[in-house]
């Protein structure tokens, strides 16, 4: 991921979502019915987030994906104003996705999602989308489209980097070919989860051992770099002998939701801008820390200039 990084061109090919955050004491359980303090509508979805946060720590950005043609006019706009290319956006005859949030007073989260336009993607649109990148440009992915596993191979066909979040987990990721990606940037649930479907090995207490943890993946996808964020113990960073340790930044958390795509965002984007990996992990973590105090998704995450002169 060295080399040229500065010409090369980032496509985040992945979710648009509308969000409903819905003010909650606490998560509704089964067979409960609860009322809402308060409801707002934010944009999101992994891949909007991701775009916004490349988008506004300066990289030029590229954004593709499918919404929906009657509910979408601010996804489209809250891209554009983050200065995202959207060129490469279907417009279906179908509603666009939608996330369903609830959010409690400690600024935790959980998701419910509805995929709408974002799983109507057809081959030939991943095909023609491609088209426009070659060797050395990036491609950042999530788990909220269909086409993965297609896109994935298309994309190592072209030489492009592929940078994989594989949020959320589910049966989908072990259909994909997982020793394409140059860097899988995880949760600790996501590594778990990794680490059980790559081996024989016993995963019992692993969620108590990150260190451990990074070292059954890189032995597991040898050719990625990794990054392991681990909520409020920071992230760990793995490739070949390289390893780096990042703690958190401490604030106030007001909505954890877009937290990992802000540091996804930052962490890829300062590597292409030239910064080392310590430095690039620093960034990221203040980004996400900035985006965790502030409500919502897309419109939570920093520019980079916030970043830089917040004194965390
Ligand atoms: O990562 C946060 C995002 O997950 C939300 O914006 C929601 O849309 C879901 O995709």
């Amino acid at each position: 991921m060295e080399q040229d990084k500065k010409d090369a061109k980032v496509l985040v090919f992945g979710s648009l979502n509308i969000d409903y955050v819905y003010q909650v004491d606490h998560f509704v359980q089964a067979g409960e019915t609860i009322s809402s303090r308060s409801m707002q509508t934010f944009c999101g979805g992994k891949g909007l987030n991701q775009s916004i946060a490349f988008g506004k720590s300066g990289v030029d950005i590229w954004h593709a994906g499918a919404v929906g043609k009657g509910d979408s006019r601010m996804l489209l706009d809250a891209l554009e104003r983050a200065g995202v290319h959207t060129e490469l956006i279907r417009k279906k005859d179908c509603s666009s996705g939608h996330a369903i949030i609830q959010n409690t007073p400690d600024g935790e989260n959980c998701i419910m999602l509805y995929g709408g336009a974002n799983q109507e993607i057809t081959r030939e649109e991943a095909e023609e989308t491609l088209q426009h990148f070659r060797e050395g440009d990036y491609l950042v992915l999530q788990n909220e489209i269909n086409q993965m596993p297609y896109i994935m191979e298309q994309a190592h066909k072209r030489g492009m980097r592929i940078v994989l979040n594989p949020s959320p987990m589910d049966e989908k990721i072990a259909q994909l070919p997982l020793e394409y990606a140059d860097c899988l940037m995880l949760n600790e649930v996501e590594g778990l989860a990794l680490c059980e479907a790559g081996s024989g090995q016993e995963t019992e207490n692993l969620l108590e051992k990150p260190e451990e943890m990074l070292a059954r993946l890189l032995k597991r996808f040898p050719q990625s770099r990794i990054v392991l964020t681990l909520g409020k113990n920071g992230a760990l960073f793995g490739f070949g002998e390289e390893r780096y340790k990042q703690p958190v930044f401490k604030v106030k958390a007001v909505d954890t939701t877009a937290a990992g795509d802000t540091y996804t965002g930052f962490f890829i984007s300062s590597l292409i801008r030239g910064y080392s990996v310590p430095e690039a992990l620093r960034t990221a973590a203040k980004a996400s820390a900035i985006a965790v105090g502030r409500n919502g998704a897309g419109v939570s995450i920093p520019t980079r200039e916030e970043v830089e002169q917040a004194q965390l």
